[in-house]
């Protein structure tokens, strides 16, 4: 069951909805732990703006809450900050209850509205750092391509001293609160953990961008707050999420321990135990470190996995030669390494064959050729382990020192 929340967040007042019922987010990642969508309502003095909508599907959802606190008929300007149907969703709904809403936007906004929706409505583009008075607020509009489409924007509510960023600086869950500063630090740190799940799973194919963004915002001066995503969190400590996101997007820690991520699949126990060898050195070594594993009675989820992999210092990866190629839950982990993962770590291989070694090669050349480091290759007929043993645990220890 959904539920919606609505709280005041002054001077803004927030929609949430509360998302249970979602079970992979983008019809892809698993996410038992829910999402939320967040719009956000201004009222001024020249009437209310509203700030994105819920996802398609809410319409009625959205439109009682929306009613319990404004009669829409006072709202005169929508800010669309992203078009993705999570937030833009139920805009159509809006529009048909107040046609004389005026939206702004990125240039782009206006088409995707037309053809997404069939929707033609006053429809105003803003350009980049333009600023627009409503009654006693300043809004101040920065475009933010690729957080996480290209058409994003953010909005600045001088007065509030408040940013609205939409997808960035959000996360998946469902907080038992509004604000980080009401949440104790198990959560938080549940919740840092969905937030990197969040960013390598969405926004991973466009980690530079918040780097970029994070700059712009910064080069521009800003007095921030506040931090209104439209999912999750609201945050009153804008600083720790702005460092949470511009670490990870970095692929780094934020506490700058280095980690380790040991990721596998072993049909027959070969590989495994291999692996466990490895996992072994690790131990003695005192090396944080996380393992996942796709076997033949159990699979841990390739989504959680992102959010480790996107801070991880080194990655081992185990997998034998299936079809002349990868096996293909390992094949999936790295085609996503690939794409969404930043490139500064160094990877260790051991794959195993029955009759000819393949994946070794593969990795090599598929891995360098994306720019990770490859530490090693231990790569054996399966059953070898005895012969090999002494080498993966040279290797391993070698691996930890050059982190
Ligand atoms: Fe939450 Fe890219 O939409």
């Amino acid at each position: 069951m959904v539920r919606v929340i609505v709280r005041d967040v002054p001077p803004f007042k927030l929609l949430r909805l509360d998302d249970d019922e979602i079970r992979y987010f983008e019809s892809l990642w698993l996410i038992p732990e829910g999402i939320t969508y967040n719009a956000y309502l201004l009222p001024t003095s020249e009437g209310w703006v509203l700030f994105d909508t819920w996802k398609v599907g809410y319409e009625g959802e959205f439109m009682e809450a929306l009613k319990g606190v404004v009669d829409p008929s006072k709202i005169k300007y929508l800010v669309i900050h992203h078009m993705e149907p999570d937030h833009s969703g139920t805009v159509r709904a809006l529009l048909e209850a107040n046609p004389g809403i005026e939206v702004l936007g990125h240039p782009m906004t206006k088409s995707m509205l037309e053809s997404f929706y069939g929707i033609k409505p006053r429809f105003r583009a803003v350009r980049d750092g333009e600023e627009l008075r409503v009654g006693e607020y300043t809004m101040k509009f920065i475009y933010a391509p690729w957080l996480h489409w290209p058409e994003t924007i953010f909005t600045y509510v001088k007065e509030a001293r408040a940013l609205l960023t939409c997808d960035a600086f959000g996360a998946y869950s469902i907080p038992s609160s509004t604000f980080d500063d009401e949440l104790g630090e198990e959560e938080l740190e549940r919740y840092r953990f969905w937030t990197r799940k969040y960013m390598a799973t969405v926004i991973g194919h466009y980690l530079p961008f918040v780097g970029n963004a994070i700059k712009k915002i910064e080069s521009l001066g800003l007095d921030i707050r506040m931090i209104l995503p439209s999912h999750g969190l609201i945050w009153r400590r804008p600083a720790e999420i702005i460092k949470y996101y511009e670490r990870w997007s970095a692929g780094e820690t934020v506490s700058g321990v280095k980690k380790v991520v040991v990721v596998y699949g072993s049909m027959y126990g070969f590989v495994e135990a291999a692996v466990k060898e490895a996992i072994k050195v690790l131990e003695e070594e005192g090396v944080l470190h996380v393992t996942y594993r796709f076997v033949d009675n159990h699979r841990d989820e390739i989504s959680d996995l992102m959010g480790d992999l996107i801070n991880a210092s080194g990655i081992i990866l185990g997998t034998a030669t299936y079809e002349a190629g990868i096996h293909p839950l390992m094949r999936f982990v790295v085609n996503l390494m690939i794409e969404k993962i930043p490139k500064n770590k160094s990877v260790l291989v051991i794959t195993n064959y029955g009759w000819g070694g393949v994946a070794g090669k593969l990795l090599k050349k598929e891995l360098e050729g994306a720019g990770y480091k490859i530490h090693s290759i231990i790569e054996f007929r399966a059953g070898q382990l005895e012969k090999n043993r002494g080498a993966i645990r040279e290797a391993v220890k070698n691996f930890v020192r050059t982190l």
